[in-house]
């Protein structure tokens, strides 16, 4: 549990995030237009409510799985070291992949976890990522479609926790310390 009060300032409504959703299936189903299936990855568990509003905003043959990954811990500061705590059900060798990540923020995340999906030799992978903070890169690193660009903020909603809490929140907020 965060140990100082905070609010929660709107920053990002549900109706833009949904507006941009369909923007972005439009690419994504130019992209992928010819699979016979494309197996969307959930990298959890912030990307839970992502996915599932991108699911069914696609119209492809598609299949789900998820990956878990080490980030945060309970704090606002990323670990760096990036661990697989829980790996994908199926194999995606010689398979379409989108890997869907709720936001990108050093980098790190997303750079293991494309590595590590690319050596598994995936016929095409590409990301997407709801959020995007450019200003806080380590490693570079940008997924192939972006939601929004957002300022060095840390925010929670619509999958995205501050230690667990507020993923709920049906859109993104930032967190103001009070
Ligand atoms: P990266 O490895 O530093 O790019 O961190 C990516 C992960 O850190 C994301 O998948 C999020 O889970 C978490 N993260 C980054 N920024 C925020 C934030 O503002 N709020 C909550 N979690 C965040
Ligand atoms: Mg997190």
């Amino acid at each position: 549990m965060p140990d100082r009060a905070y609010v929660i300032d709107n920053m990002i409504s549900a109706k833009s995030i949904a507006a941009r959703i369909e923007e972005l299936c439009h690419e994504i189903h130019d992209e992928f237009e010819d699979t016979n299936k494309l197996v969307v990855v959930g990298l959890l568990r912030g990307s839970f409510v992502f996915i599932a509003d991108l699911v069914r905003e696609l119209d492809l043959p598609i299949e789900v799985d998820f990956l878990e990954a080490s980030s945060y811990g309970d704090g606002m500061e990323s670990s760096r070291e990036v661990r697989i705590l829980k790996d994908l059900r199926g194999a995606i060798e010689g398979r379409d992949v989108l890997l869907v990540e709720d936001i990108v923020d050093t980098g790190h995340t997303l750079h293991h976890v494309t590595n590590l999906l690319k050596s598994r030799g995936p016929a095409r992978l590409k990301t997407i990522a709801l959020l995007d903070k450019p200003t806080r890169r380590e490693v570079d690193m940008k997924a192939d479609w972006t939601g929004f660009e957002i300022p060095d903020e840390f925010v929670v909603g619509y999958g995205i926790d501050f230690a667990q809490r507020n993923r709920n929140l049906p859109y993104i907020g930032k967190v103001r310390f009070t």
